[in-house]
């Protein structure tokens, strides 16, 4: 795992962007994950800036979304192709037969859930994930227990995420109680990932995260297993980190990093 803060969180997401961008340009086929919630907001307003002003070609990119709401179909204004098509694939030459979600209407969810591993499969799995944290430390909707080898299937929603993403269905009793989301074990596949985190409501989850011990109670901490995982923090995001300075010679020195610190 490598930590790279960044002065705010238009700094950071404009890492994580360029981040995405250099690896879409080197395999225009890429296979993508992709993240839901404010975080990311940013990060797709800039992926779609790079598609309008610098050509970025999404033409023959694949995607899979994280998670989506159980009982939400693709017109709910709260569910995740929505919050997808708005922020990112309606903006952006991507051909829509290459992007997917779970189908949170399915009247089989877990044949949907062994359906979305398999699809994932054939497309020979997840270059790059994107990756967002939920303040109790879930990724994707993997919440308190999961397990850390788990694969798709449907979660109840712990209260802490029900408030979280209360403001979006406005409040928090009419957030759907259930999500389809991949499993700890599925993120952990992909063969790089992107955690983006910011502000100062992600300081406490993000040191247990990166510093603290592997716990299924925190979902996150599984990523210090993964062989490339790149934690791109703002000031705030990693005010309560403690190896910071070393974080931060890493970033200032190596030269995988070169290109990004202009
Ligand atoms: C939802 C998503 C998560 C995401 C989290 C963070 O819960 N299922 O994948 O990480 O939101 O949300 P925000 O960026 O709004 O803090």
């Amino acid at each position: 795992m490598e930590v790279i803060i960044r002065s705010d969180a238009d700094a950071a997401s404009l890492l994580v962007a360029r981040m995405v961008a250099k690896e879409i340009r080197a395999n225009p086929s890429i296979v993508l994950g992709l993240a839901t919630g404010q975080t990311m907001e940013r990060v797709y307003a800039l992926l779609v800036q790079m598609h309008k002003k610098e050509k970025l070609d999404f033409s023959l990119c694949r995607t899979f979304n994280l998670d989506e709401y159980v009982g939400l179909g693709t017109k709910d204004s709260g569910s995740y192709r929505f919050y997808m098509k708005h922020h990112l694939f309606d903006h952006v030459n991507i051909d829509p037969r290459n992007t997917h979600l779970p189908d949170g209407k399915s009247a089989d969810l877990d044949k949907e859930c062994e359906r979305y591993e398999k699809v994932i499969e054939r497309n020979g799995g997840i270059d790059l994930q994107l990756l967002g944290i939920g303040k109790a430390g879930h990724i994707g909707f993997n919440e308190p227990l999961s397990a850390l080898r788990s694969r798709t299937r449907v979660k109840a929603l712990s209260p802490t995420t029900l408030n979280q993403n209360a403001a979006m269905f406005g409040g928090s009793d009419k957030v759907p109680q259930r999500a389809i989301t991949m499993g700890v074990g599925t993120i952990l596949e992909c063969r790089k990932c992107i955690l983006l985190a910011t502000g100062d409501s992600k300081a406490n989850i993000i040191a247990k995260a990166v510093e603290g011990p592997i716990t299924s109670m925190i979902s996150a901490t599984a990523l210090q297993l993964h062989r490339k995982c790149t934690v791109v923090v703002d000031e705030e995001a990693a005010s309560k980190l403690q190896a910071t300075d070393y974080y931060r010679w890493i970033f200032d020195n190596e030269p995988e990093w070169q290109d990004y610190r202009t």
